[in-house]
């Protein structure tokens, strides 16, 4: 599993030169203008609870891999919660109507967000634990570029505000390790896995599938950031 997890490696650091991450650091741009793809997003981060409870959680199991992605979903199975906390701080929880809210949600904008549920649920649905391992480190790997550009733009939005995110924030960062939770020496126990050609080709595929689909859904993101502008500025606190 050496070259898949290097592979893996090396793809997060090809997802992190996006543009959208410049955005995110261009100090030039408001800072809550840097975090407004969020509703964008919406659909994908509410739909990632589910993903863990549904999709990677199999209970009861007897394999050991299995039981440690179990362990693992328990910590990724929330963050939603806080993604609506942070939508309310910052002041991004616009009123709707709930037929508009919904157009949002399926909307043209925002269908690379819808796209990449739909295939972690197809990739999730019929994965072995090894598979079920090789996705979580590319979402470990994609959310750990992800917050810790957004844990910076929340940590100044704060010093503005004094009102602290919990999803745009360390807070956060801090339990996206960028690889599996919940088991210390994990590393070294998945590099000793020993693959097939077969089951090589398949995962170094899956790979590459995945990065593609939130290639995709992080450059709507940046659109959606720089075609929708913010209404007020927070008041400081
Ligand atoms: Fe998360």
């Amino acid at each position: 599993m050496q070259q898949l997890l290097a592979l893996i490696e090396q793809k997060k650091q090809e997802y992190a030169q996006l543009p959208l991450f410049n955005f995110m650091q261009d100090k030039s741009i408001n800072a809550r203008q840097r975090l407004a793809w969020a509703p964008c997003a919406a659909h994908f981060i509410m739909n990632f609870g589910e993903l863990n409870k549904y999709f990677l959680r199999v209970e009861p199991t007897n394999d050991p891999i299995q039981a440690l992605i179990n362990k693992h979903t328990y910590e990724d199975d929330h963050h939603w919660l806080w993604f609506l906390e942070d939508l309310k701080n910052l002041e991004l929880d616009k009123s709707l109507k709930f037929s508009d809210a919904l157009k949002f949600l399926w909307s043209e904008e925002t269908k690379n967000a819808r796209w990449l549920n739909y295939q972690l649920y197809r990739y999730t649905s019929n994965a072995t634990p090894i598979q079920k391992i090789v996705i979580i480190e590319v979402l470990e790997a994609t959310g750990n570029i992800m917050f810790s550009n957004a844990a910076e733009v929340g940590k100044e939005i704060k010093a503005i505000t004094q009102k602290p995110c919990r999803y745009f924030a360390d807070f956060h960062l801090n339990v996206e390790t960028g690889h599996i939770t919940g088991t210390s020496g994990i590393e070294q126990y998945l590099q000793e896995i020993q693959l097939s050609e077969q089951s090589r080709q398949e995962a170094f595929e899956l790979v590459e599938n995945l990065f593609t689909f939130f290639t995709q859904f992080t450059n709507e993101l940046l659109v959606y950031a720089q075609t929708h502008q913010i209404e007020q500025e927070l008041k400081a606190a």
